[in-house]
């Protein structure tokens, strides 16, 4: 793909979607510093009129700012952002009909699995250790430490004698934000989980046609699985029934065993019999209904369209500063954003190859001339076509101040290096700084860590495989463009502790 030229394209789009007077609104802006590039628009009686008081603003003044000034600033932030929003080049703020209804009796007892480490196959590892309420549904890592550790986020262990973890889960944790909303088809960085009306359950899942009937969504489908990785939850063969089932490969034998402990236990026997309509005894239970109710937490939990910026495109052009404004002007136009991070989500629910660096064990596959399974090819992998290599999905921006580590392998400490790298991949790469990652010290498991990093070739591997350009932005430009993605932070999912229960119906302890 031809980045530069689309960048120029959509800067153009832009500048027609918003007409003359709002282009002038625009330009007058570039005096000021921050949307360079644009074609000058010629005045109109009405622009002019707009551009006078504009030019009045922007005289350079030697002394400190009067309350004139402020209230002249007001003014053009008010305006420039009523032309964005009248633009039309904005993204809809989502609405309830974007998201899949939920059962709120079944998010509650999703709620209680979700929590509960009955699901693992040493029943030591819940599905918040790694999407923690604690740490904004991730777990605040570059890469989990799954089955056989203790202790959440940051301070997690890598366990200790023959229940010490065997490696790194290979990618970076996601958060579950709005992957209740209908357009998230798509699960994990490589997309290998997605709504596929072919197949016979309705999704194309790793378990082909071995996947169980009645999975209400993608979210659903993508519960059946982290309790079927050795690594993730399931643990060592040999250790228990459910790691051998996973060993064997034999997913539905795995989901019975699992569906039984949780049936055999009276107070979520009562709880499904309440959630479900076809849930009369024990025995009516099945692993669908235990992946529809952790979806259906999920999706109330995750629901997050309520930020500075999803009010301001239901029309109040003040609930972002004048600075996040001129950041969404970027976004959406000059710094190329929107190109990929498009839609009411901030994602084309594409995937793209950004040159990204590579850290952590890798997923098993090998650039060629390799034979060490520290790469990890993306989507590549999973189409088997060399074209696909390095492309992963395009996340969602939604809340993405709060979700760090960034990156599909965690390698980016900071929201502002992740940004830089957008903006230079290949010089981000060759000076990336692995200081920055978040990862548990052994020297076994960091030994692996940055084995793709401090090889040359793989780096140029990875780089040849990049689509994106350089841009240029000033540093004025840059915070705006960071003030802008703050302010897709909703306030609601700051502290989610209302969302962790009390206790378990297992009796497993739940903090930690
Ligand atoms: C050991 C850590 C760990 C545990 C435990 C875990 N996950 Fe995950 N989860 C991950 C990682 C890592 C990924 C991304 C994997 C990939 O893309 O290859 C992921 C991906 C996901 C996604 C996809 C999000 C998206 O946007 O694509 C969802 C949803 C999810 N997990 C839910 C769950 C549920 C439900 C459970 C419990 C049944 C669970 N996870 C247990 C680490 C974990
Ligand atoms: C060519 C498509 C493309 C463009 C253009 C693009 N991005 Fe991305 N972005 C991606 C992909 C793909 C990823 C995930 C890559 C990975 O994990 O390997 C990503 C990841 C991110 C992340 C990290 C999110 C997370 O949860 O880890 C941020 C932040 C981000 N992009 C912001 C931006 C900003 C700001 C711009 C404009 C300067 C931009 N992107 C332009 C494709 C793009």
């Amino acid at each position: 793909m031809n980045t530069k030229k689309n960048r120029a394209r959509s800067g153009l789009t832009l500048l027609s979607a918003l007409g003359v007077g709002c282009a002038m609104i625009i330009s007058s802006a570039a005096t000021a510093g921050p949307v360079k590039g644009q074609p000058t628009a010629k005045p109109t009686a009405k622009s002019a009129t707009k551009s006078a008081v504009k030019n009045t603003a922007q005289k350079p003044s030697a002394s400190s700012p009067t309350p004139g000034d402020a209230l002249r600033q007001m003014v053009r932030a008010l305006e420039m952002g009523e032309a964005v929003a009248n633009a039309g080049w904005l993204p809809d703020a989502p609405t309830d009909a974007d998201y899949r209804p939920v059962d709120p009796e079944q998010a509650e007892l999703g709620k209680l699995l979700f929590h509960d480490k009955i699901l693992s196959g040493n029943m030591n590892i819940s599905c918040a250790t790694c999407h923690n309420m604690t740490t904004d549904t991730s777990d605040g890592l570059s890469l989990p430490i799954g089955e056989g550790a203790m202790g959440l986020g940051p301070v997690r262990d890598t366990g200790y004698g023959d229940d010490a973890v065997h490696e790194r889960v290979p990618r970076n944790a996601p958060h579950v934000f709005n992957i209740g909303a209908f357009e998230f088809d798509t699960m994990m960085h490589d997309g290998r989980i997605a709504a596929d009306p072919h197949h016979p359950a309705g999704f194309d899942t790793p378990a082909g046609d071995d996947l169980i009937q009645g999975l209400d969504s993608v979210v659903a489908a993508q519960a059946c699985f982290p309790v079927t990785s050795a690594t993730e939850m399931a643990g060592q063969p040999g250790e228990n029934s459910v790691a051998d089932a996973a060993q064997a490969g034999d997913f539905q034998l795995l989901w019975s065993i699992l569906t039984k402990r949780v049936a055999s236990n009276d107070e979520y026997f009562e709880l499904f019999a309440e959630a479900f309509d076809d849930v009369d005894h024990p025995m009516d239970i099945t692993y669908a209904h235990i992946a529809n109710a952790i979806a259906a937490y999920e999706s109330a939990i995750g629901r997050a369209d309520n930020s500075p910026f999803d009010r301001f495109m239901r029309g109040d052009t003040g609930a972002m500063s004048m600075n996040a404004v001129q950041g969404m002007m970027l976004f959406y136009g000059q710094a190329g954003c929107a190109d990929c991070h498009s839609g009411s989500f901030q994602t084309n629910q594409e995937f793209h190859a950004i040159g990204m660096p590579q850290i952590g064990p890798g997923k098993g596959h090998n650039q060629p001339g390799y034979s060490d399974g520290r790469d990890d090819l993306g989507l590549g992998a999973e189409t088997g076509n060399p074209a696909d290599n390095f492309k992963f999905r395009v996340p969602s921006l939604r809340n993405v101040a709060l979700t760090g580590p960034w990156g599909h392998s965690g390698a980016f400490g900071t929201l502002e290096a992740v940004v830089r790298h957008h903006l230079n991949p290949i010089e981000s790469m060759l000076n990336y700084d692995p200081e920055q990652a978040v990862l548990p010290y052994r020297d076994d498991l960091s030994e692996q860590d940055f084995v793709v990093m401090s090889d040359p070739n793989r780096v140029m591997g990875i780089l040849a495989a990049n689509e994106l350009g350089a841009t240029y932005l000033t540093d004025d430009e840059f915070d705006a463009l960071m003030d802008f993605l703050h302010a897709l932070t909703d306030p609601n999912s700051i502290d989610l502790r209302h969302a962790i229960p009390a206790s378990v119906p297992s009796g497993l302890p739940v903090f930690d």
